[in-house]
């Protein structure tokens, strides 16, 4: 091993350095000298010049003569986990989980690996960050399948490549891609650099042979290791294993899929025995949603699925300039939008207040249709007073809020009236649509909502 193997390029205008420094010499900018597996030159010619030896220039070729064979999917028979996967691992495909730590990863992948096996697929699983004694330790709690499965305990790319080639498996986990180091870099593994070449390195092997890879990845908060954020482009999907460690829900969704769509999301629970699936979440969360002021229940949408979920919220007076905005599963900026839209447009003036908001049970919403639950949880907050009638259900909501107040129409409002109603959760109150729904409240405005949402409309349709 030596450092010569390798040279620092800098990431903002291609400088090339031999040893790392803060800033670099080329553009000035800082941080952004990353190491690099130096390149044979091409033969035939100087560097990025034209190749000597003239030859026929490729063909392009019309789509529609491509030959694009039908591949069968390799399902895991984790339906969540297939489904966010677009139906299940695409043979030769590469896939970037990503999570922090704790969150499942590991579980997760053991439990995939462990179906594949029992259906017949060659399956490896290489763990750089655990022995295979450890994860023995794992599989014993997720049963049998998972047992069989062929561990490799290594944490240089060339070995793991070398056995990729000897055994050809269909589908192999790499976990973690920050344990692995290429020889002839001296970067700490985790590194961009390193993080880079080993994914590099164990693509080509994987395109050829034909099999699947999932990486799995750290992804902490802040993002400062984010390195496998700098394979984004490089991986054809990338799934995000998301939650509250000390809550038992989480949740997976891909933030990118070139096999299938980026809105499914997948939603479990880890128990004792693994991970299991919640088919029915919105039951789970509708059943844990209180009365409370500044609660109520937003008919979010996860995909192609209605989510019936509890927005939560606190309101208290405070001196400090400026006041706390707390926001946990939604959008901070989206929150400071709503505050303000609800002081000009017949809510609360919360300046002089510490705002908290929280969806329940660790999930994250991401769509602009839980504005409106936001909005409602906060007045009703500040009020002290319960959304929605006193004696029965919790108040059911969603919809887009616009900077001038008024509310906007959002996907599949069908859809979400038709799940709060499962629950019993009647009347929803939503922005109008073109077609009527049943059991649907439909309002213009953020305050003529707010208005309807003091009242309580099981009283009101009595009078
Ligand atoms: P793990 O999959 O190792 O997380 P990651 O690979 O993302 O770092 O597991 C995380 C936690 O899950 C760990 O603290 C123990 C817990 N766990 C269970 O509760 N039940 C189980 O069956 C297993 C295997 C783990
Ligand atoms: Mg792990």
């Amino acid at each position: 091993m030596s450092g010569r193997d390798s040279e620092f390029v800098c990431q903002g205008c291609g400088h090339t350095a031999l040893a790392w420094t803060g800033r670099c010499p080329g553009c000035g900018e800082w941080n952004t000298l990353v190491e690099t597996r130096r390149r044979e030159p091409r033969k035939g010619g100087r560097r990025g010049g034209r190749p000597a030896a003239k030859r026929d220039a490729p063909r392009p070729v019309p789509l529609r003569d491509v030959d694009a064979p039908a591949v069968d999917r390799l399902t895991t028979r984790i339906a969540e986990l297939d489904r966010v996967l677009g139906g299940g691992l695409v043979p030769g495909s590469l896939i970037l989980l990503g999570g922090s730590p704790g969150i499942g990863k590991s579980t997760l992948t053991g439990m995939a690996l462990g179906n594949l096996c029992a259906s017949g697929c060659r399956v490896l699983y290489v763990s750089g960050e655990e022995s295979a004694a450890q994860v023995r330790l794992r599989a014993e709690r997720l049963g049998s399948d998972a047992l069989a499965v062929p561990v490799l305990a290594e944490t240089s790319v060339e070995a793991v490549v070398e056995t990729l080639e000897a055994e050809r498996p269909d589908v192999c986990v790499i976990d973690s891609i920050q344990t692995l180091s290429v020889e002839g870099m001296t970067g700490a593994p985790g590194s961009v650099g390193q993080v880079r070449e080993a994914a590099g390195a164990i693509m080509e092997a994987a395109k050829h042979l034909g099999t699947a890879v999932v990486l799995v990845g750290h992804v902490t908060k802040d993002g400062s290791v984010a390195g496998p954020r700098v394979l984004e482009h490089l991986v054809d999907g990338v799934l995000l294993f998301e939650g509250e460690r000390e809550r038992s829900f989480r949740t997976l969704r891909a933030l990118k899929n070139r096999f299938g769509a980026t809105s499914e999301v997948g939603v479990f629970e880890m128990r004792a025995g693994g991970l299991v699936e919640v088919a029915d979440p919105s039951a789970r969360f509708v059943s844990e949603a209180s009365r409370a002021a500044g609660s109520c229940v937003l008919c979010a949408m996860e995909g192609t699925r209605p989510l019936l979920v509890e927005v939560q919220a606190l309101v208290a007076p405070t001196e400090i300039v400026p006041p706390r905005r707390v926001a946990t599963g939604i959008d901070r900026n989206r929150l400071a939008m709503i505050i303000a839209v609800l002081a000009r447009n017949g809510g609360p003036s919360l300046a002089a207040a510490d705002v908290f908001v929280n969806v329940a049970g660790g999930v994250r919403v991401d769509e602009p249709g839980a504005d409106l639950a936001i909005a409602l949880a906060l007045a009703s907050a500040h009020r002290g007073e319960p959304l929605g009638p006193a004696d029965g259900q919790p108040l059911a909501c969603f919809g887009e809020v616009g900077l001038t107040g008024e509310l906007r129409f959002v996907a599949h409002p069908e859809r979400r009236v038709a799940e709060a109603g499962k629950f019993g959760l009647r009347p929803v109150v939503g922005p109008e649509s073109a077609e009527s729904i049943d059991g649907l409240e439909s309002m213009a405005t953020l305050a003529a909502a707010l208005k309807s949402a003091r009242g309580t409309p099981a009283i009101r349709r009595a009078a």
